[in-house]
């Protein structure tokens, strides 16, 4: 049974759920009459990396969307760092506390670099100031140092549309890096890049994750990459949890049953 079966303690369970930076219940998401996600309990404690795996269409990157607050869930309740995210606005309050890259980058092409990665602040910046992207030599500089160190200080301020795909994901992590928030979620960031690269993407985020002293939920499918750089791995299956163990549990029979399409899925109990 849940240790969350009884939603009227709320008040005790920030209290004694605090040291979890994220923590969800029950969550779910129906799309008309599709179960996209099944009622999941998910707790994140600081320093955890989370793999979640699992086929097509199984409901990672809805979850990733939920803990991000892009999609509202049917059901459930989400703390993000002990607060609770009801009514917090994805990219202003919520900005704060947790960031997605998406598998689409979410840059605006004909936008320099330097404006992509400051777009991390928008949060922080008034409406008007995003607008009219003004910002401050200062602020230019901290673009310039959080490039360098992703070495890709000289496309400061060319148009992101004429990086490589590399480098366009670069330019995002850099403005996740300006955002710096806690919690790290990341929609199959690895899918695109050969073996080198994308064990560098995993090593860049994740150290990212352990200097703020937060966590990393990233959706993947490649095994070697789960056991190097995550802690734990969450099997999903049509929306329904298969599997939540340490990643040095992560067996190849147990990823090969997950993705065996002729296997049944465990059923909702
Ligand atoms: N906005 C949406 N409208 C309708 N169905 C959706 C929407 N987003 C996702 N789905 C469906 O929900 C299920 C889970 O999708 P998704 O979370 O994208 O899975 P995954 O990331 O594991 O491939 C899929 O069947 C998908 O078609
Ligand atoms: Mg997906």
């Amino acid at each position: 049974m849940s240790q969350y079966q009884n939603s009227s303690n709320r008040a005790t369970h920030d209290i004694n759920h605090s040291r979890f930076l994220v923590d969800g219940r029950g969550l779910s998401k129906v799309f008309g009459t599709l179960t996209a996600v099944s009622p999941l309990d998910i707790a994140i404690k600081a320093g955890e990396r989370v793999a979640l795996v699992g086929p097509s269409g199984s409901g990672k990157s809805t979850i990733l969307y939920i803990l991000a607050g892009l999609i509202p869930p049917d059901s459930g309740d989400l703390f993000l760092d002990s607060k609770s995210t009801v009514g917090l606005q994805p990219g202003r309050e919520l900005s704060e506390f947790v960031g997605l890259i998406r598998q689409q980058l979410d840059l605006v092409p004909q936008l320099p670099v330097v404006q992509n990665v400051l777009a991390g602040r928008l949060g922080q910046w008034g409406l008007l100031r995003s607008l009219v992207s003004l910002f401050s030599a200062r602020e230019r500089d901290s673009v310039l140092a959080t490039l360098s160190k992703l070495g890709i200080a000289d496309k400061i301020d060319e148009p992101t549309s004429q990086l490589s795909g590399g480098e366009q994901q670069r330019v995002a992590i850099a403005r996740l890096m300006l955002q710096a928030p806690k919690i790290i979620l990341a929609d199959e960031p690895v899918s695109s890049l050969d073996p080198a690269r994308a064990d560098e993407i995993l090593r860049l985020l994740t150290g990212l994750a352990d200097d703020i002293g937060g966590v990393m939920v990233a959706s993947l499918h490649a095994p070697d990459l789960i056991r190097e750089h995550f802690t734990r791995v969450i099997g999903l299956r049509e929306g329904v949890l298969q599997f939540d163990i340490p990643s040095e549990e992560l067996m190849p029979s147990v990823l090969e049953a997950l993705y065996d399409l002729d296997q049944q899925p465990i059923p909702i109990s």
